[in-house]
């Protein structure tokens, strides 16, 4: 079961246990019966295996909701709310890949690892608002750059941002990962999450080009060995997991 049914099972079962037998016993202020309802729905959350950052969003959620009504907001704003988080976290609930950026140490680490003076091909798959393509592309004219989204806004938002950037050596493409050809491409950029990387990693082996690499930023794949690991010196020590196809020497030498 995907996170989002969890969440709402979670509030589901402490809205049972608390309103209909906790509340009417002791007869509980509004105010910390929302948080007693938070509080329970974050353990049960943890019953069923959600991940930890959910604690805080569980314990969260019924007063935000309350405090929400009570300011009685016209209803479209939160259809147009509830439009624009879809439109931008489209990938959330199904391949539970949220969109989150990756950082300028990052783009400079992966400059770092781009052939200079020859030509490539490049993939961010999930390419989010185009800022790495964009960083990339102005640094490497003569590299192909390709950018994979199905999130709608985002897609948007990149066309728009290369548009302006004038980067004629970057094309985005609207559609699934899934349906990429990996063996198109030399030097595969992948920021995702650890749910799809079990796929990735099926389609990695099946489809990867002789001599091509694949970067995962924070994320390594469940059984392939990488053959190198980049630990950036940011706020978070991004990770950058390296993996060659067979054959490959070091990235930089073979892309
Ligand atoms: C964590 S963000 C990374 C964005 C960008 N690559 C970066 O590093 O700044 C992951 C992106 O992958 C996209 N994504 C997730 N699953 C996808 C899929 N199956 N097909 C296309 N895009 C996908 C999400 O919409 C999101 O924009």
């Amino acid at each position: 079961m995907s996170y989002l049914p969890r969440v709402l099972l979670a509030q589901l079962l402490a809205f049972a246990i608390l309103w209909w037998l906790v509340v009417p016993q002791f007869a509980i202020a509004a105010l910390p019966a929302l948080l007693l309802q938070g509080g329970v729905a974050a353990l049960l959350g943890l019953v069923l295996r959600l991940p930890r950052w959910w604690l805080s969003i569980n314990l969260l959620l019924p007063l935000t909701l309350i405090s929400l009504l009570a300011l009685e907001l016209p209803p479209w704003l939160y259809l147009l709310g509830f439009a624009l988080l879809l439109l931008v976290q489209w990938n959330s609930a199904g391949e539970r890949v949220p969109l989150y950026l990756s950082n300028r140490h990052t783009w400079q680490a992966l400059a770092e690892q781009l052939p200079a003076g020859r030509p490539f091909h490049f993939v961010d798959l999930g390419s989010g608002l185009g800022g790495t393509l964009c960083y990339l592309a102005g640094k490497y004219p003569q590299g192909q750059f390709n950018g994979i989204e199905s999130a709608p806004l985002p897609y948007a938002l990149a066309w728009l941002r290369c548009k302006l950037a004038r980067r004629k050596n970057i094309r985005l493409h609207y559609g699934s990962i899934w349906d990429a050809r990996l063996k198109d491409y030399d030097l595969i950029y992948a920021f995702l999450s650890p749910a799809p990387m079990a796929r990735l990693e099926q389609k990695w082996q099946s489809e990867q080009r002789a001599g091509a690499t694949l970067i995962s930023n924070s994320f390594a794949m469940p059984s392939a060995s990488p053959k190198e690991i980049l630990e950036l010196n940011d706020r978070r020590h991004t990770r950058l997991y390296l993996y060659t196809s067979q054959g490959s020497t070091s990235p930089r030498s073979k892309v």
